[in-house]
């Protein structure tokens, strides 16, 4: 067994955002304005704020216009609705995001419902989940979106191939596994989707030819859960305590990267492999809701 290759998921990103501005050059010398994102920024979460800040640097990268709008963590589930709804009638904003996990007196699901669909560009809307679903246009979730974008573009074909996702939430496992399983250019795979109550979560993991891990707990995918020459895709990326680091956390995946370096034929690193294409995912919804 060698060294996997490392799906280098920050080189990818980066290519596609040169893609990006160059589309975005086209538009302003066609006399039209760039895209706009909106962002919504509810307290003070310290990964919330990275987060966003990374969605505004990237914006400026691609030449965009982006806009940060911060509320206290205080507001009223009416006022972020009212908010909503004034997005929503702003001709200037092509799409926003309302940054999540939201403060507990807050619904996430009504305000997410409340966003117009055509400018909901993390695809979290029930229309666009919809229409995920059945293979309709729409905005697809960031995440799952970035990682078809990485397979494709490292000639990874899911076609026929197992794949098994670890985790079932709403914006990664549960969109990741029906994005696999479509009639698509990059589905077309027989899919598992495990979760907190799946039994034999090894074996099953075990048997995939790609495994993609989104449990958010660090170095929970072991190399014994890793088929010999698997792809491994690590969406996990929980903050741990490290002192010798300046911010005084680092970023750890789900996935052991060491051991399994060892055993699959291709793996992402964290940082470096999935976040990246989630940003730009969200880039590429956005220059779509911008085009109409
Ligand atoms: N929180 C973690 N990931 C995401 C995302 O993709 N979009 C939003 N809005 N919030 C998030």
């Amino acid at each position: 067994m060698g060294q996997a290759e490392i799906i280098d998921g920050k080189k990818t990103a980066g290519e596609i955002r040169k893609e990006i501005a160059e589309a975005v050059r086209d538009m302003k010398e066609a006399g039209r304005r760039p895209p706009h994102l909106a962002a919504v920024l509810i307290g003070n979460d310290g990964a919330s704020e990275t987060y966003v800040n990374f969605k505004v640097k990237d914006c400026r990268e691609v030449g965009f216009k982006s806009t940060l709008i911060r509320k206290p963590e205080n507001i009223s589930e009416q006022e972020l609705l009212n908010l909503v709804a004034d997005l929503n009638a702003d001709e200037e904003i092509d799409g926003f995001i309302v940054q999540l996990p939201l403060p507990r007196h807050i619904d996430a699901q009504r305000v997410i419902t409340a966003i117009d669909p055509r400018k909901d560009v993390d695809g979290f809307h029930p229309e666009n989940v919809g229409n995920m679903v059945l293979g309709l246009p729409g905005f697809l979730p960031a995440t799952p979106f970035g990682i078809t974008e990485l397979l494709r573009r490292h000639g990874i074909s899911a076609s026929g191939k197992h794949c098994v996702v670890i985790g079932r939430s709403n914006i990664v496992g549960t969109p990741m596994s029906i994005l696999l399983s479509r009639n698509s250019e990059v589905g077309n795979a027989t899919v598992t989707l495990c979760h907190s109550r799946s039994q034999n979560v090894v074996e099953i993991a075990a048997s995939a030819d790609i495994l993609i891990a989104a449990t958010g707990r660090p170095g929970s995918v072991t190399a014994e859960m890793v088929k010999s020459g698997a792809v491994v895709i690590d969406v996990g990326t929980t903050r741990v305590p490290d002192p010798q680091k300046k911010s005084g956390y680092a970023l750890r995946g789900d996935v052991d990267f060491k051991a399994v370096s060892r055993k699959a034929r291709a793996l992402t690193p964290v940082p470096g492999g999935v976040g990246p294409m989630t940003r730009v995912g969200l880039l590429l919804n956005t220059m779509k809701a911008a085009k109409g």
